[in-house]
């Protein structure tokens, strides 16, 4: 018995950091159960597409380069542009009109990368998530944390919605207040948590169960992006990515906003083994004040199928 019956969620998901992926950079992903391959061309265009060459199955990301704006297999020499389409053939007169390596949507944005997967193919629904503090002169670069959690992109964002657990988990003075909001494929929530700077409001909206772009207002702005990409149906590799608003060395702001990062990176490793080992119940008997988990279930419902 499975511990969870969701299949692959459709939606944005973050593949790499931008700055992992230098200019003729070609890199192999696995990814939502299959094999991928991230690519930069020259000029600066990071794309996605299936791995295997449609030719002869050669995996594109072991051994294929970039030519200009172009994708070379190593196999044979099949070239093909960033949309997908072959180019070349080097040896041949002529190109299959149908040739073409399959495309997936990639976007690239406040220092990640991140493409649409969607289980029946369908172009995207709507945006990629945007972190909009991100290179303002303001703010300092991300500070980055990765986990490979054995569980699925829906199971962890619930953890966003369960109110109760946070004094339970994360020790947190009391349960947070929270404001719920589903808007089509978002969700946006408003909590208040009691830290030790004092009250302090959290608003954080969610793209599918792919993405939660937040920012905490208080003594020490943090703005931050949580992104939960499928590596296959049972494993999730979770990224945390937070910056903090600059500060003068002797401001005390600078090192509350540290102070709630490191806290976020903490309350990860606090979630990780409940996520690790629960199951996921169709039928949760939920009390009054649990909070919009059963709402957030039927949310979450319109990203599968397809
Ligand atoms: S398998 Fe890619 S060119 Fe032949
Ligand atoms: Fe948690």
């Amino acid at each position: 018995m499975k511990r969870f019956p969701f299949p692959l969620p459709n939606g944005w998901f973050q593949v790499a950091y931008s700055d992992e992926l230098p200019p003729g950079a070609v890199v192999p992903l696995h990814y939502f159960g299959g094999e991928l391959v991230l690519f930069r061309t020259q000029a600066g265009l990071a794309q996605v597409f299936d791995a295997y060459c449609p030719h002869l199955g050669a995996h594109l990301g072991h051994g294929g380069h970039v030519e200009g704006e172009r994708l070379v297999c190593p196999f044979h020499g099949w070239t093909f542009e960033s949309g997908g389409r072959c180019a070349a053939i080097p040896y041949a007169k002529r190109i299959p009109p149908q040739a073409a390596a399959v495309a997936h949507a990639t976007v690239e944005g406040s220092g990640m990368i991140f493409v649409w997967r969607h289980a029946g193919g369908v172009a995207p629904l709507w945006e990629a998530p945007v972190v909009p503090e991100w290179g303002l002169p303001d703010w300092e670069p991300w500070q980055k944390f990765r986990w490979r959690v054995r569980s699925a992109s829906q199971e962890i964002i619930e953890g966003a919605v369960d109110r109760v657990h946070f004094p339970y988990v994360h020790k947190n003075e009391g349960v947070p207040g929270m404001q719920v909001d589903f808007d089509g494929p978002s969700l946006r929530t408003v909590s208040s948590l009691h830290l030790p700077e004092g009250p302090t409001e959290m608003r954080v909206r969610f793209y599918g169960v792919g993405a939660g772009v937040g920012r905490k207002r208080g003594v020490g702005d943090v703005a931050f992006i949580g992104t939960e990409t499928p590596i296959d149906d049972e494993t999730v590799d979770f990224r945390f990515s937070l910056m903090k608003k600059r500060s003068d060395p002797g401001d005390p702001s600078g090192r509350m906003a540290q102070f709630y990062i490191d806290e976020i990176a903490r309350g990860v490793g606090e979630d990780i083994p409940i996520w690790e080992n629960k199951r996921f119940l169709e039928h949760p008997m939920l009390c009054e004040d649990d909070g919009p988990i059963a709402q957030y279930r039927r949310w979450a419902r319109q990203f599968y199928g397809e």
